[in-house]
């Protein structure tokens, strides 16, 4: 169970505690944060309002354990990251209890989550031993009116302290995708987790300890964006920004210093259906990539482009499927849960009056209670209706019934968002050839959007992002390049 057994160390009465220099403290604000579960609506867990003063410790702590760390050989740093993996997996039930009870994730799901970031970190542990093992070497003699008398040895070298700031989809696996690369790497790490999914992500961050991790290596402060938000991304010890969220990421990079930057900031991801897909494989992913976790991924579905001549019949698979999905309490697995918060539920309504005002088909009724949203199609969504560009995070799908396939590009191309997309034909030339047009970070050519396999490079164009990530492309981005440059008395040529 959450906060007892090997857990009850993180718990301080009521409140979570946040970690620092390798031990959970309360903070001296004496102030904590609520987290309201969506399900029941009510305090569920509180967590630390921690203050600026404690933020600069943990910087000063984090500086200090990086340099030691990053003479700590890579073998041993992947032996660590590999226990804290089992331990991660060891301990998936009170994690995944979390994510259910704060971010209202299907139990399975929430489950499913845990594992995920465990195989996570054993992956990247090993991938780091691999591409941190290998640097380059370059000889001179290659550039014009150069002789052979100087060797550049190259290798990845740390940058100092990654901050990582992950969403309230993914707490923990989105987490670890930045604690991995940064740790394997040589950095030290502070996480800001977000508010809802903090409980969960500081059950994670114990699996770390546990595993036994050095002092002031890992850190996690919790609290009010308000408070150490903007401190946190502005702080002169960061060396390197690693977020995922909302449009929170704009303004962190607005004002984030010379540092390297790895942003996801979500996506309007287009379903573009031909005439001669596979109408019941078409069905089948615009129900699991525009309804899994209620819609709340930044890879969902998000409006479909269908050629008109085959919209009835898929608009009609569709609805029979979303039919048979299970709406209710993640407690009870089912496929619908509630949204995160009360503002969410409402922006989202707020799309789906839009819709119905200007003349969009509802396929469904419908019904929201609390946070609550049942799944919804709309059908004949027109460009004039902001459901056609704006970015739910919620169980309703936008379906546009286009007449070619350069309309369906078109619209793609036209959001302001550029993170994935996807195709369905039977035609592997069309298929490639739209792969190329759609602005987007990753086409998926048959099948929904999706950042897995973890290790697959996930990148988004546009406003959906700035860099690559993806188990390899992070650990590259967390390091820098140092060259050794040995300069010989004479040019030295090989057998020659
Ligand atoms: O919400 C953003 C995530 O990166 C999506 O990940 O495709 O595994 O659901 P996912």
């Amino acid at each position: 169970m959450a906060g007892t057994g090997v857990f009850a160390d993180i718990l301080d009465g009521e409140v979570y505690k946040y970690y620092a220099d390798g031990e959970w403290r309360a903070s001296g604000s004496g102030k904590s944060v609520a987290i309201v579960n969506p399900t029941t609506r009510q305090t569920q867990y509180r967590v630390q309002a921690c203050t600026q003063e404690e933020v600069n410790k943990v910087m000063e702590g984090a500086k200090v354990a990086q340099k030691a760390w990053a003479r700590t050989p890579l073998w041993k740093r992947a032996e660590l990251l590999h226990k804290a993996a089992a331990i991660l997996k060891e301990h998936k039930a009170p994690i995944a209890e979390c994510l259910v009870k704060e971010i209202a994730k299907p139990a399975k799901d929430a489950v499913t989550e845990v594992v995920r970031s465990g195989d996570l970190v054993s992956y990247t542990a090993e991938e780091g031993v691999r591409i941190l093992g290998e640097g380059k070497l370059l000889v001179s003699d290659s550039f014009p009116g150069n002789e052979r008398n100087k060797y550049c040895l190259s290798s990845k070298v740390p940058l100092g302290i990654v901050l990582a700031i992950p969403p309230f989809n993914y707490p923990v696996n989105l987490a670890v995708s930045k604690i991995g690369p940064a740790l394997i790497a040589g950095n030290a790490l502070v996480l800001k987790p977000p508010t809802q999914g903090a409980v969960a992500a500081l059950h994670m961050v114990h699996c770390f300890h546990l595993a036994g991790f050095p002092k002031g290596l890992i850190s996690c402060v919790t609290g009010k964006g308000s408070e150490i938000g903007d401190f946190l991304t502005m702080h002169p010890g960061v060396n390197c920004i690693s977020f995922t969220g909302g449009d929170t990421g704009i303004a962190i990079s607005k004002k984030a210093g010379m540092v390297p930057l790895q942003m996801e900031l979500g996506g309007k991801d287009a379903c573009i259906v031909l005439e001669d897909a596979d109408l019941d494989l078409v069905a089948a992913n615009i129900v699991k990539g525009g309804f899994s976790y209620s819609g709340q991924r930044c890879t969902a579905v998000k409006v479909v482009l269908i050629m008109e001549t085959v919209a009835d019949t898929v608009v009609e698979k569709v609805n029979a499927k979303l039919a048979k999905l299970k709406v209710g309490p993640p407690e009870d697995n089912c496929d619908i849960t509630p949204v995160v918060t009360e503002s969410s539920a409402n922006f989202i309504e707020g799309l789906v009056m839009d819709a119905k005002e200007k003349g969009a088909t509802f396929c469904q009724e419908y019904r929201r209670e609390g946070n609550l949203i049942w799944p919804l199609l709309l059908d004949h969504v027109r460009p004039d209706m902001r459901i056609a560009w704006e970015e739910p995070f919620g169980p309703v799908l936008p379906v546009i019934r286009i007449n070619s396939v350069e309309e369906g590009i078109h619209h793609c191309n036209a959001s302001n968002f550029g993170l994935q997309g996807c195709v369905f034909t039977r035609d592997i030339n069309k298929a490639i050839m739209i792969s190329d047009a759609m602005e987007s970070g990753t086409v998926q050519i048959n099948s929904a959007p999706a950042r897995g396999p973890d290790h697959f490079p996930f990148q988004g164009l546009k406003d959906s992002g700035i860099g690559s990530q993806g188990i390899t492309n992070s650990i590259n981005m967390m390091t820098k390049v140092k060259s050794t440059v040995i300069n010989l008395p004479s040019p030295s040529y090989t057998m020659g």
